[in-house]
Formats: structure tokens, sequence, C-alpha cells
């Protein structure tokens, strides 16, 4: 047995308490840090990159984003008159985005260097003036519609597949239109943009198709008919409605869902 005093016998058992407690209350530090880690994991906590988000609808996705909780890069062709998304919220990132310029491409995918990126959101583009029959068909108008709306989306998601690949949510969004549906009401002429979209539409099959092994989940979506500078103020639904939906689509979006036609209102839509 150690010849040790009584005094000395109290100081020890002392020294063990206040040892043991500090264990313990480490263990509890470490299982409020362990709680944190896992919420950086929230979808509010994510990452979402809009293209076109400076008015309309890519507006209204970065606003409602962002009062999700989301980091919300939004992309404007001039960041400087970009007024309404800035004040979105101060942490709101703007990078200029032209979709028509493989450098302008090139120069946002350099800009956001490995920062990952967990929903793509190909929302930039234009109508054609609703060109009604084929006399009326301009070939540079024609052009400059297929490669905002259905080239410009394939140039940003090759370029930023890298961020994607590095995100958790791996989710491709493409706003497409009902115009673009070949099998829908196709009567009333817009040519070109009906042409950009079903080319976009079957891009994001192809593209479900090639990423579904990394399981991604790559879709179209149709907005409805929106109170936009496109859609005019006659139109149905407005920007908060109509995002409000395709929000909801998204976040229900699971593996057997990519590839798939969808309207706002959680339809899937004949191609
Ligand atoms: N509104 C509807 O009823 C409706 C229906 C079906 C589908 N959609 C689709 O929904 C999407 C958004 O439409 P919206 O109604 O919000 O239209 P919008 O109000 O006219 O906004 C279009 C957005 O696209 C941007 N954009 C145009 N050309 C671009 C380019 N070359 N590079 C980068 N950005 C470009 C615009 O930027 P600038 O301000 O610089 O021009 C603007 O931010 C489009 O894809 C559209 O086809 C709309």
């Amino acid at each position: 047995m150690l010849p040790i005093s009584p005094r000395a016998w109290l100081l020890l058992t002392a020294v063990a308490g206040t040892l043991a407690s500090t264990v313990a209350c480490a263990a509890r530090v470490s299982a409020r840090s362990d709680a944190g880690a896992s919420k950086s994991l929230d979808d509010s906590k994510r990452t979402v990159l809009i293209t076109g988000a400076n008015r309309g609808i890519g507006l209204e996705l970065a606003r409602q984003y962002h009062a999700a909780g989301w980091k919300v890069i939004g992309t404007a062709r001039e960041p400087d008159a970009a007024k309404d998304l800035k004040s979105v919220g101060e942490d709101v990132l703007v990078p200029a985005l032209d979709v028509t310029d493989p450098e302008s491409v090139r120069a946002l995918s350099k800009w956001l260097e490995q920062r990952p990126i967990d929903l793509l959101v190909n929302n930039a583009g234009v109508g054609d003036g609703g060109e009604s029959s084929l006399a009326k068909i301009d070939a540079q108008k024609l052009a400059h519609v297929m490669q905002v709306n259905a080239i410009g989306p394939m140039l940003v998601t090759q370029a930023l597949l890298p961020n994607l690949r590095a995100g958790k949510g791996r989710v491709i969004v493409s706003i497409t239109s009902v115009l673009g549906s070949i099998e829908g009401d196709t009567d009333d002429g817009y040519y070109g943009y009906r042409e950009s979209k079903a080319a976009l539409n079957m891009f994001m099959r192809s593209l479900a198709a090639e990423l579904r092994p990394e399981k991604f989940v790559c879709v179209p979506i149709h907005p409805g008919w929106v109170k936009t500078d496109m859609g005019g103020p006659n139109a149905q639904l407005t920007p908060e409605q109509s995002v409000a939906g395709i929000r909801k689509v998204i976040a229900g979006l699971k593996a057997g869902d990519s590839g798939k036609f969808w309207s706002y209102d959680g339809s899937n839509l004949s191609w």
C-alpha cells in the first residue's frame, strides 16, 4: 500500500473528480459540435447557382432560396445593374454571365474555382417574338434563340460539372416550356422558341442518362405562364406562385424522377 496521508488522499480524489467532470464536459461539447456538423448538411446550408437571376423567374428563385437559408449565386449579364438581385441579401454573389459567350462561361467557371454547387438552375432564356409562319423566320434571330435557350444551358452545365460533382445535392434543372412539347399543343407558331425548348428538353434527357451512374437528378421544369417581362401582364401566375411550385418539385425529386419532364404544379408533361 502506498504511504499517503489523509490530506493528500483528499487532494488526489478532488483532482480525479475535476478530471472526470472535465472529460464529461468535453464529451458534451463534442456531441454539440457533431450536431452542428450534421446541421451543415441541411438543405438550408446548400448552394444554388441560378442563371439570369436579375429579373423575372430567376430573381424570384434567388429570393425564395435565399429566404430558405441557401447560399445563392445569381448570374447577370450586367452585375452592376442587377440592383434587385443584390438587394435580396448582402451575401448573394452576383457574377457576370452571358450564356451565349463561351469566354464568359469560362470566366464564371474560373471565378467559382472549386466552390461546390448543390443545385444548378439554367433559367436564362429569351422569346422569339412569336413568329407564326415559316415566311417570317429570320436566321439570325433563330440562331440567337437557340444559342440562349438550348446551347447556353449545355455550355454552362459542362463548365460547372466539377463544381456540381463537388456538391452534395447533385441536381441540375433547366427552366423549359410546355411550348417545347412535341406532343403538346403546337398550333400557334413560336417556331424558334418551341425548337429551342424541345432541344433543351432533349439535352436534359441525355444529361440525365449520362449522369445517372453518378446519382445526379437532371430535369426540365415548365414554370407555367408567369407574369414577367417574357410572360406579360396577362399571364396566369405570379413569379411567387410559379417559383413556390418549382421549389416544391425540386425538393421532392428522387433518383427515379431524373429525365422526366416536370411542370411547376408537380405533374409530369408529355415530351
Ligand atoms: N414567363 C413565362 O410565362 C415563361 C413560360 C415558360 C417558360 N419560361 C422560361 O422561364 C425562364 C425565365 O423567363 P422569365 O419569364 O423570367 O423571362 P425574363 O423576365 O425575360 O428574364 C429572362 C432572364 O434571362 C436573362 N438572359 C437573357 N439572355 C441572356 C443571355 N444571353 N445570357 C444570360 N442571361 C440572359 C435575362 O437577362 P437580361 O436582363 O440581361 O436580359 C433575364 O435575367 C426562361 O427560360 C423562359 O423561357 C417563362
